[in-house]
């Protein structure tokens, strides 16, 4: 079965909380107990990992090469400035979808910059956790479409 991690970067343990006109009522563990609903539906793996730590990041991320299909990740105010986080998904080359609760572009300029973005196979911002479950479902169509095309490659 295909493999997702989702990694969410710092403060965003602190869903519910934290400015909820930005970040919403829902809290990180009530998300991932309704992602975990929709990739059963999907039939696909879920894993999760949250941290406030920029290394942490990096090391889950390393850990993931070779295991993960596909990264869903929401790297928080790292989305910014973190040239770490970036080298990591580029040297693990799992494809990932950047996630952001609030419109970034909408918000302080600091924000409006992604350093991800380039690297992504695609993105979501200002759809609050919605943003989530359709990474999710963007993740599960993708693998199945690549699982498509090896299969029909074969001899
Ligand atoms: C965020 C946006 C970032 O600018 C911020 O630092 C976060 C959350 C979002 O989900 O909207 O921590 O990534």
């Amino acid at each position: 079965m295909a493999q997702i991690l989702f990694v969410n970067g710092p403060n965003l343990n602190m869903l519910k909380i934290r400015e909820t006109e930005h970040y919403g009522t829902q809290s990180l563990e009530e998300l991932n107990a309704e992602l975990t609903a929709w990739a059963d539906q999907a039939g696909v793996e879920v894993e999760f990992f949250q941290s406030n730590h920029e290394g942490e990041l990096v090391d889950k991320i390393q850990h993931a090469y070779q295991k993960a299909d596909f990264i869903i990740i929401n790297p928080g105010a790292y989305t910014h400035y973190s040239i770490a986080i970036y080298d990591a998904l580029k040297t693990v080359q799992i494809p990932f979808i950047e996630v952001h609760l609030s419109n970034i572009y909408a918000r302080e300029d600091f924000r409006a910059q992604s350093l991800f973005s380039p690297l992504a196979a695609g993105g979501i911002f200002g759809l609050g956790a919605l943003g989530y479950k359709l990474a999710l479902k963007a993740a599960g169509e993708i693998l199945k479409e690549s699982a498509k095309e090896r299969k029909q490659g074969e001899p």
